[in-house]
């Protein structure tokens, strides 16, 4: 099999040929959901920063598009976002053809080699294409650097209940809430997270938006942090706060700061690959939902994994929910509901009793590498409960549920291709168990070069990608001590053309 055939994968974005990282700018408008993302057309390693570009009906079939925003003498283009100015407030368009608004961050190269700190600055540009083709905004940057050497990834949301547009940046070590009513003047708001959550390394790609506490009328605010490195398993991770906001001000809700002094972080996704993460603008009030997508690799080792034409995915889009669990508050999140339209084969089973190692799944059946299954185990006991994805080739992906010393886990040790890093399989990765169980709802998403596990309804998420020589062949479950039983196993195959 060559390379493309081995590796590239079957639902999740990648570049047809290229290096990407970071989601940016994503908004809804017209039917349509646009992605940008950190791209450099040249070469497959990380180099000067462009905003490539796809769109999409329903975020699952993508359509590569032509490059959104080129570098130019002020800098690479690193990330940000877009939103669509629905009322002309920046007057870039019309009442009738309103503009997008994108901003993001100059990297200028030039000064950064000269050992400049005040190299990255934030910016705009204007679509009145419907994002298709952008200006650059001529009076650039409209936020200048303040003498802070990290100060990056502006994400703007519309404030619909304080009215104003706001923005949160990356600033060193804490994210600075900014306010405008025209997406040109920017106005320093506050500041938040100087002793708050992990640290240790600048913090990334902030977003910040209000979302309904399920099961309530309820409105919280969710502050997204990526932090590199200092993930719970080593390089990138998004952690998240939850909190109020007074249009100027965000404070941590009481029960979450205590739950924030009890671990270290809270995050979006326990696995080695869901970086950068943000969610899209302008979904309609009607849709209400809060969707999300992250590049899922690792600045560990993304610019060494064995993919030839292109390197990186992002991952399958997901919903953020907010929900509260014996009042603590936590984020859930799960695939899209679109991805059930692309299911082109289900096999059920009832009920399994599992006494010994049992396929879930194999080739003879079904295609493994494309899958999305679902099950419930009933009946856990402080044991180790270890599924097996693998080949007759020797590759093996494991992950599952370490009752006994409370932590999910991945390993990805004995999948063929691990060498290009050490960070990459050394360790296994795990999140913690929180709380007791004996029963738990399992949801597995599986493509050719990644596993995306979604435990509880998406609690806690593990997400990881994988290169094996030859294509996965089966799912097992390897025998643990005691019986127990996995219930209504749905197999869904997932086919996009
Ligand atoms: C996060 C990041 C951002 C930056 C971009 C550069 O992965 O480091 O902070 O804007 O990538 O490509």
């Amino acid at each position: 099999l060559t390379n493309e055939e081995l590796y590239r994968p079957n639902f999740h974005f990648t570049p047809k040929t290229g290096w990407m990282n970071d989601p940016n700018g994503m908004f809804f408008y017209k039917g349509i959901y646009h992605l940008y993302f950190q791209y450099y057309p040249d070469d497959t390693v990380w180099g000067p920063m462009h905003w490539g570009h796809a769109t999409s009906k329903d975020m699952i079939t993508w359509k590569e598009e032509k490059i959104a925003l080129y570098p130019d003498e002020k800098g690479y283009i690193f990330s940000g976002s877009a939103v669509v100015d629905v009322n002309n407030t920046s007057g870039f368009g019309s009442a009738s053809n309103p503009p997008i608004i994108a901003m993001f961050t100059y990297h200028d190269i030039i000064k950064d080699k000269a050992g400049a700190l005040d190299y990255q600055s934030q910016a705009i540009a204007y679509s009145l294409d419907e994002g298709m083709t952008w200006t650059k905004y001529e009076k650039n940057p409209v936020i200048k650097n303040p003498g802070i050497k990290d100060f990056r990834d502006p994400k703007i949301t519309w404030d619909a209940i304080h009215n104003q547009w706001i923005m949160v940046l990356a600033a060193d070590i804490e994210t600075k809430i900014y306010r405008s009513s025209n997406l040109i003047d920017w106005e320093l708001a506050s500041a938040f997270g100087k002793n708050l959550g992990v640290h240790g390394a600048p913090w990334e790609c902030p977003d910040f938006f209000p979302i309904k506490v399920e099961g309530t009328t309820a409105t919280k605010w969710v502050l997204l942090q990526s932090i590199n490195p200092g993930g719970p398993n080593g390089g990138s991770a998004t952690q998240y706060f939850i909190g109020d906001f007074d249009g100027k001000t965000f404070s941590l809700e009481t029960s979450f700061a205590n739950d924030l002094k009890q671990v270290e972080g809270l995050w979006i996704d326990y696995g080695k690959d869901n970086y950068a993460g943000v969610t899209w603008a302008n979904i309609s009030a009607a849709d209400g939902r809060k969707l999300f997508i992250g590049w899922m690799s690792n600045w560990q080792y993304a610019n060494k994994v064995p993919t030839k034409a292109w390197r990186s995915a992002m991952t399958i889009p997901r919903e953020l929910k907010l929900i509260t669990v014996d009042g603590h508050y936590r984020m859930v999140s799960e695939p899209v509901k679109e991805l059930d339209n692309y299911i082109s084969k289900t096999i059920k089973k009832k009920l399994l009793t599992i006494d010994k190692t049992t396929v879930i799944a194999d080739k003879e059946a079904i295609d493994m590498s494309s899958l999305d299954i679902r099950f419930t185990m009933n009946g856990l006991k402080e044991d180790n409960y270890d599924f097996v994805l693998s080949n007759k080739a020797n590759n093996a992906i494991h992950f599952g549920i370490n009752k006994k010393d409370h932590y999910f886990y991945i390993d990805r040790k004995n999948v063929s291709q691990t060498s290009f890093s050490d960070d990459f399989a050394k360790n296994s990765t795990k999140a913690p168990i929180a709380s007791n169980f004996n029963s738990i709802d399992v949801r597995v998403i599986i493509d050719k070069t990644s596993i995306e596990i979604f435990y509880d309804n998406g609690k806690t998420v593990m997400t990881e990608i994988y290169f094996s020589d030859k294509p996965m062949e089966s799912l097992s479950i390897v025998q643990a001590n005691s019986d127990f039983e996995l219930k209504n196993l749905v197999i869904n195959q997932i086919a996009v053309k």
